[in-house]
């Protein structure tokens, strides 16, 4: 492609499918799959649910419309977009670099361990509904020297494979027939799941929502979770939009891609808890409830085998498609601000990344010190990012656009100029300014306070 403008060679998406693809397959991800389904299911189902959705339509939407402006506007990385409309404000863009680079250590990790549960099932390795066994399977897995970091390391050589394709000849070409494959697969679960007799009980439970379970953890955990689950706070985002061609429509794209979003995550809810439900386990598995549960579920189903197969490798294309705009993040940061070609950016971080892992695996293991509050570094890296780097990359996003910026400019661009229709632009204003920061900031500041 021969592209002659100043950002000389600036890749673009191919096509407006292939930006809603790759952005949508950064949103859905394990954030979906895995640890929607848990937090449901530990958080009283239903009132988690509703809190969640209520936060995806009204900060959700909102955010995702702000970072894909930013990034068009300026055609370029998280720190350099924000640098550019305004000196001084580089570092909250430096804050999202930094949470992709933590966020994909430890999300590697568990794509490795997705990787070695499809062996299993391939394999037929965990053909019982003996939790105990299966527990112990897992934990002896994660909590192993060497294989955990083997299919860490197989995870990020993957997810660098892609990225060193660039955006239209990896991420999009990717994204492309990853995405729909995973729909279809999802919707194969869902429709097992759904039919078995009992599963009843547990679609109610996961869509009737029972108010006296919600109290402030809830809605904390919901928050965290609508900007893990859109990507949302560490200028994912902006680096997608800002390979997106000035004549593509923005508000479009940003309420398509929540939607999609969330629609994934309900049907994973409906794939997972009424199935659990029927078989008679508990919903409130926490995170083992994929690794333990699930596979106790399926060795009792018909045909659980094969579904044991088609779930694990769902899991993986999800991952893989969000690990690599996770990376896509840093790399573009590297490949802007220092020149450094695509190929040594991807390589170098990418290794950079694996080594960060590494202590994140060893601390399911031989290296289970806690290291803060009650924590070993895996689940530090986790709070670390998800309470704390992507609410305040959200928070500053707000008041970088509502009070620096200005919303004026934002829609602006958000229109193309005026020419596609923005109906609700002065909600989105209002919300941005005013609804959407305070929101943010105190439940942010409570929740660390808690
Ligand atoms: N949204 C992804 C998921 O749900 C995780 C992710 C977070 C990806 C932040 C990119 C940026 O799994």
């Amino acid at each position: 492609m021969v592209d002659l403008n100043e950002n000389k060679q600036r890749d673009q998406w191919g096509s407006k499918l292939g930006f809603i693809m790759a952005a949508a397959g950064s949103a859905v991800g394990l954030g979906n799959l895995w640890k929607f389904p848990y937090m449901a299911g530990s958080n009283g189902g239903g009132a988690f649910v509703l809190i969640y959705l209520a936060l995806i339509v009204i900060v959700g939407f909102t955010l995702m419309a702000a970072e894909i402006v930013i990034g068009r506007h300026t055609q370029l990385n998280a720190i350099g977009a924000y640098r550019k409309i305004r000196k001084g404000w580089g570092w909250v863009g430096g804050l999202g670099v930094l949470a992709g680079f933590v966020i994909l250590s430890y999300y590697s990790v568990v794509g490795g361990w997705v990787i070695n549960y499809i062996i299993k099932a391939v394999t037929g390795a965990f053909n019982t509904s003996d939790m105990e066994v299966l527990g112990n399977m897992f934990g002896g897995m994660i909590s192993g020297t060497w294989t955990p970091i083997f299919y860490h390391a197989l995870f990020m050589i993957i997810t660098l494979g892609i990225v060193i394709g660039g955006i239209s000849g990896g991420i999009e070409k990717f994204s492309k027939i990853l995405m729909p494959a995973l729909f279809v697969m999802i919707i194969m679960i869902v429709i097992r799941s759904v039919t078995l007799p009992g599963a009843g009980e547990g679609i109610s439970f996961f869509l009737k929502p029972d108010f006296s379970k919600i109290d402030f953890s809830v809605i904390l955990a919901a928050l965290g979770q609508v900007f893990f689950s859109l990507s949302l706070g560490m200028g994912c985002m902006i680096t997608y939009g800002s390979y997106l061609s000035k004549d593509e429509n923005i508000p479009q794209s940003a309420t398509l891609i929540p939607l999609l979003d969330t629609g994934v995550a309900l049907l994973a809810g409906l794939a997972i808890l009424p199935a659990v439900f029927a078989l008679g386990f508990d919903p409130a598995g926490g995170p083992g409830l994929v690794f333990i549960t699930l596979p106790a579920v399926f060795a009792k189903m018909p045909m659980g085998g094969l579904f044991a197969v088609i779930f694990f490798v769902l899991v993986l294309f999800a991952a893989i498609t969000s690990s690599i705009s996770l990376l896509e993040v840093v790399v573009s940061f590297v490949v802007d601000e220092w020149k450094w070609s695509r190929a040594k950016a991807t390589t170098i971080v990418a290794a950079a990344i694996f080594a960060l892992g590494v202590p994140a695996s060893l601390s399911m293991g031989i290296w289970d010190t806690i290291i803060f509050k009650d924590l070993v570094f895996f689940d530090a890296l986790g709070f670390l990012s998800d309470q704390i780097l992507l609410p305040l990359g959200g928070l500053m996003l707000c008041i970088f656009i509502g009070w620096v910026w200005g919303v004026d400019n934002a829609v602006k661009e958000a229109t193309n100029g005026g020419k596609v229709k923005f109906t609700i632009a002065p909600v989105w204003g209002f919300v941005v300014k005013y609804v959407a920061p305070i929101a943010i900031a105190y439940i942010f500041i409570s929740g660390l306070l808690a």
